[in-house]
């Protein structure tokens, strides 16, 4: 099990990222909605931000890889352009304990 935050450490529209005992993951808040994935591009398997915490493209719209700019839909992790277009980064299930951001 990994504590990643408190809640209110996710601001709307940012994400965060940690190494957990499931390996890199990171967390997304969008329209209020919390989305934790793991931090491995679909495409070649490298971490996905381009600096610390930065895993969002410049509208906060989309998650992006840094390495070749493959675009992520945030509530699903579809890719939805380029190199790995139709592939998912992969969803970690998370619980909401005591208004922090649990792995289990
Ligand atoms: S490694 Fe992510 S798009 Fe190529």
């Amino acid at each position: 099990m990994t504590d990643l935050c408190a809640i209110s450490d996710l601001d709307e529209g940012s994400s965060l990222g940690f190494l957990s005992h499931r390996g890199p993951v990171f967390a997304v808040k969008y329209d209020n909605e919390i989305y934790v994935y793991q931090n491995e591009c679909p495409h070649l398997g490298v971490n996905l931000e381009f600096m610390e915490d930065e895993f969002l493209d410049a509208d906060g719209t989309l998650i992006q890889c840094s390495t070749h700019g493959a675009l992520f839909a945030i509530d699903t992790g579809l890719c939805l352009a380029g190199p790995c277009q139709g592939d998912q980064l992969t969803s970690i299930a998370f619980s909401i304990v005591a208004g922090r951001i649990v792995l289990t």
